[in-house]
């Protein structure tokens, strides 16, 4: 038999994130829990199927003026307008100015995908491989992977976490923007930064502007826990909101995996700013052909529920109720975390548990002392120190409070 013609392909490193989640399901230690995985649990573990979700659902089931055709390659109008709504308010101008343009996409990680391989073919002059892409140090591991992908070849780090203090290098950050060539494309966190927790207030933000405008920097939103980060869907999209009352032309990625949990379903949509509505209706004609060739069109059930609830005054108010109840749970969970490591006396501070927002906690915690808690304690995180706060109950609260006082008094 010949060889195969796949005989010289290297093997590829397992995603992180989905490894540790497997090592976890593998570990049959009783005490084991799983802080690696970027999804809501309940306080008994379990993955939770919102109540306004479960009710959409069987309303959609029951539809019988429902089908399984094609979407149009944008994809649903009334889930398109209603998605963008949200991240840019009721009475935005831009809306009222009629220059927005969505795109559905799989999940936020589509929207920036299409997003990406938009610019990469149309921004800054054609098929612009060179145009530097600035992302935050530390970020969501994929931001560097998806611009790589479309075909971006300078993708530069910016400085965003200052670990002496645990919270934002805004001085840094700042510097970066400064020195960054003119048209640079900043990819942006909307709220609750992944991994850090870490957000910049509205004064700060407001620099960040000034200088991203003098600069003139493409501002790139990646908005995937709108809602999570303090339980109010405005307040999360105060900076997106900001930059379009302050004229930018930019993208908004948005992911409804997390604040309506419909992980599986591959629900995102991508927002169009541009200055005028002929600028985006061009722009939306490139976007077409973008996913023609990738998705060609998108799939309808999870746009489906996002489009009935949002458009609906009870089941949105309902929906904001639900995203409330995983907002609130996280915030709970924070300040026992907290608590129990200050009740005992765990060398450091640990006001940043509390202070950061969303999903995850950058804990501080070093590689070696991860390593400690995954090896001896069968708790599972980020080599970066980074928790899910979902991950916590108060079942194992006290466990998780111990293993990390352990794990900083034993190992430095
Ligand atoms: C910062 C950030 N952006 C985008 C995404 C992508 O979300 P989706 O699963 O909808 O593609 C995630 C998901 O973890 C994320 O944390």
């Amino acid at each position: 038999m010949a060889a195969s013609i796949f005989a010289a392909v290297p093997s590829a490193p397992p995603v992180a994130v989905f490894k540790l989640t497997a090592d976890f399901r593998e570990d049959a230690d009783s005490r084991k829990v799983n802080l690696g995985v970027g999804a809501y649990r309940t306080d008994e573990g379990q993955p939770w199927v919102l109540p306004v979700v479960k009710k959409v659902e069987q309303m959609i089931a029951n539809d019988n003026s429902l089908n399984h055709e094609y979407l149009p390659i944008l994809g649903l109008p009334e889930f398109r307008a209603n998605a963008s709504r949200i991240a840019l308010g009721d009475d935005s101008p831009a809306i009222k100015e009629k220059r927005i343009g969505s795109v559905q996409s799989l999940g936020g990680t589509g929207a920036l995908r299409i997003g990406a391989e938009f610019l990469r073919r149309w921004y800054n002059g054609n098929n612009n491989t060179a145009t530097p892409v600035y992302v935050s140090t530390p970020t969501w591991e994929n931001h560097n992977s998806v611009f790589m992908d479309a075909g971006f070849k300078d993708i530069r780090p910016y400085h965003y976490w200052d670990a002496a203090k645990r919270g934002l290098d805004l001085q840094g950050l700042l510097n970066d923007m400064e020195q960054a060539p003119e048209f640079s494309i900043f990819i942006l966190h909307a709220c609750a930064h992944n991994p850090t927790g870490t957000d910049p207030t509205p004064e700060q933000w407001k620099q960040i502007a000034a200088v991203m405008k003098r600069r003139r920097l493409f501002p790139f939103f990646d908005s995937a826990y709108q809602g999570f980060a303090s339980g109010s869907l405005d307040k999360d999209a105060w900076a997106v909101r900001y930059f379009v009352s302050e004229g930018f032309e930019l993208f908004c990625a948005q992911s409804f995996s997390k604040n309506f949990g419909l992980y599986n379903e591959r629900v995102g949509n991508l927002t169009v700013v541009g200055k005028d509505a002929d600028n985006v209706q061009r722009v939306l004609s490139q976007m077409e052909k973008i996913v023609r060739t990738t998705w060609s069109n998108p799939p309808a059930q999870g746009a489906r529920i996002v489009a009935t609830t949002l458009s609906s005054p009870q089941l949105f108010d309902e929906w904001k109720g639900n995203v409330k109840t995983m907002a609130d749970r996280v915030l709970l969970m924070r300040s026992e975390l907290r608590s129990r490591l200050e009740a005992l006396g765990t060398p450091g501070t640990w006001n940043h548990i509390t202070e950061q927002i969303g999903m995850f906690s950058f804990t501080g915690l070093n590689p070696k002392q991860v390593e400690y808690m995954v090896k001896e304690k069968h708790i599972y995180l980020m080599a970066s120190g980074r928790i899910n706060m979902c991950g916590l109950t108060t079942k194992n609260l006290d466990y998780v409070a111990k293993s990390i006082h352990e794990a900083v008094t034993k190992i430095q």
